[in-house]
């Protein structure tokens, strides 16, 4: 079913810079007078953001690997369900702070569960939707863990979660996922060095975004 709206998802590893750069974009699109929705998964619902607790808390050690991924189908249900087609569909532009390639990348690459599998949760969950463009934040792994050392040594309230204490493999593993995700559809996603200073890196964000949205203004 076609949208009005632009889906655009933001993928990479852990400290990677998702997050600062979705805010950037955020706040140009909102000035440029799009309707913009920022979300993220898990957690973009009421709903979500207990399952998000669930998976993420510094103190669930022991998350059985597939009770995981069965969570972050659910969150994903309910997200597009309830937020993101509503949105889509009344035209607003959605920017996702992770969205279905992460569970591909995590649960697939990262903990091993058969990509068919993952990828058959995904349509289930997503029932067909898929972003427009989806940026890929490609960083060494080490110096994205390294950015959430400094995160959390700035932040009193910030703790590590379940996912940052993971080892050093898991997150190479992740990011080779990411890798072959676009290798697989070079058109969807779009690599976008995470190296260098937040200005720089949002240069190449916004370079990426305006093949898709007019960044003055009108889609
Ligand atoms: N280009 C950059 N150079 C240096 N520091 C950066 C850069 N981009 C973001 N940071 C900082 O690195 C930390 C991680 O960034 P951010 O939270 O945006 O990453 P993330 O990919 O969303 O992480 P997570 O996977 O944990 O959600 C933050 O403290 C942020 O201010
Ligand atoms: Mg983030």
């Amino acid at each position: 079913m076609a949208f009005s709206g632009r889906l655009i998802t933001f993928e990479g590893i852990d400290g990677s810079g998702k997050s600062t750069q979705l805010q950037l974009l955020a706040r140009l699109l909102g000035t440029a007078g799009y309707d913009v929705l920022t979300t993220r998964e898990p957690g973009g619902t009421q709903l979500g953001k207990r399952i998000r607790a669930a998976l993420l808390d510094g103190e669930h050690d022991s998350v059985d690997p597939l009770a995981e991924l069965l969570l972050y189908a659910a969150d994903r249900a309910q997200h597009i369900r309830q937020l993101v087609r509503p949105a889509l569909q009344s035209g607003r532009i959605v920017l996702s702070d992770r969205f279905f390639d992460a569970t591909v990348a995590y649960q697939g690459y990262g903990r091993g569960f058969q990509l068919d599998l993952v990828h058959q949760l995904n349509r289930l969950a997503t029932e067909g939707l898929t972003p427009d463009l989806t940026l890929v934040y490609d960083l060494e792994v080490a110096a994205g863990l390294g950015r959430i050392r400094d995160r959390q040594t700035g932040s009193s309230v910030e703790q590590p979660d379940r996912l940052d204490r993971e080892p050093l493999e898991f997150h190479q593993r992740v990011r080779d996922g990411y890798h072959a995700l676009i290798a697989a559809d070079p058109h969807r996603f779009r690599v976008i060095s995470a190296a260098g200073s937040i200005d720089e890196v949002f240069e190449r964000t916004c370079r990426e975004v305006s093949t898709v949205i007019s960044l003055t203004g009108s889609i």
